[in-house]
């Protein structure tokens, strides 16, 4: 995995505020997230052989985010201290689940084409990248991994405009519904990119996954929902854990609805990531 590590800074409010309004909310609670930690517990958790490429503050939230990670059985050797603040999501939460989140990237920045240089691809089969990192980064660590025959997934969030080279290394790529939408007419439209395959996600409605073949769409089970923060990346660390294990696409989709969903039962992101025993039929 290639991406972010953050502290999440949550607050639950009724409601968020609009420009120059103050509102109250409850008690902060500190807790590891960033799309690239998260992928990788999300995948370490549920019995993954897995590493973090990315970078940290020196700093307790650097420690808490290596203790997160490291308890969950992802490697940390690529993980770097950094001169750099670690990454900080500020994130509200909504008592419907909802959540906006300010991101101040930090350490994250300093994730670059170097890091990737130094990494073993020995006995690697697939790399997710997510965009909380540099897009340079990220274009040049999927051109290595596929000049290595590793399979490349990039979860697409934020939304950034990746180079035609690097989209059509990707197999999948990630995108929810919104982010589909704006970049293509119809999820089908989303091939024209140039990705070998794409899968969206549809929120409590489960993803689609789009290859050359046609489009599947794969149900989620219906679930309470406490806190959608991190689903996506509960996702593409169980979707690419399907991958690894020689799940076809729908497969691995299909395992990774039911991972997600599980996810946005219990509150946070890595927290809330489940073991296989615990994953949701
Ligand atoms: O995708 C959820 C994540 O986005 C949070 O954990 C937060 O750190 C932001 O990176
Ligand atoms: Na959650």
């Amino acid at each position: 995995m290639l991406g972010s590590a953050n502290a999440d800074l949550v607050v639950a409010v009724e409601r968020r505020p609009a420009g120059g309004e103050t509102v109250l909310g409850g008690d902060t609670v500190v807790m590891p997230g960033g799309k690239g930690a998260n992928t990788a517990v999300a995948a370490g958790r549920l019995g993954c052989d897995v590493a973090l490429v990315g970078a940290v503050g020196a700093d307790q939230y650097g420690s808490l985010l290596r203790e997160s990670l490291v308890s969950a059985g992802v490697r940390v050797e690529s993980v770097r201290t950094s001169d750099r603040p670690t990454g900080i999501a500020y994130i509200t939460v909504t008592p419907d689940g909802e959540n906006s989140i300010v991101v101040a990237p930090g350490a994250n920045s300093d994730v670059s084409a170097s890091d990737v240089d130094a990494l073993s691809w020995d006995g690697v089969s697939v790399l997710v990248c997510s965009l909380e990192v540099p897009l340079s980064t990220v274009e040049h660590a999927v051109a290595v991994a596929a000049g290595h025959g590793v399979r490349c997934v990039l979860n697409l969030s934020p939304v950034t405009a990746v180079s035609p080279e690097a989209l059509a290394l990707l197999d999948p790529l990630i995108v929810n519904e919104h982010e589909a939408l704006a970049l293509a007419d119809s999820f089908e439209g989303l091939l024209a990119l140039g990705p070998r395959s794409a899968v969206v996600t549809l929120g409590g409605r489960g993803a689609a996954v789009v290859t050359p073949e046609g489009v599947v769409e794969v149900p989620a089970p219906a679930v309470d929902v406490v806190d959608t923060t991190g689903a996506g990346d509960a996702f593409a660390g169980a979707l690419a854990f399907g991958l690894s294990r020689g799940d076809s696409l729908v497969q691995a989709a299909r395992f990774a609805t039911r991972v997600a969903a599980t996810s946005v039962t219990r509150a946070g992101a890595q927290p809330s990531y489940p073991r296989a025993d615990e994953v949701l039929a």
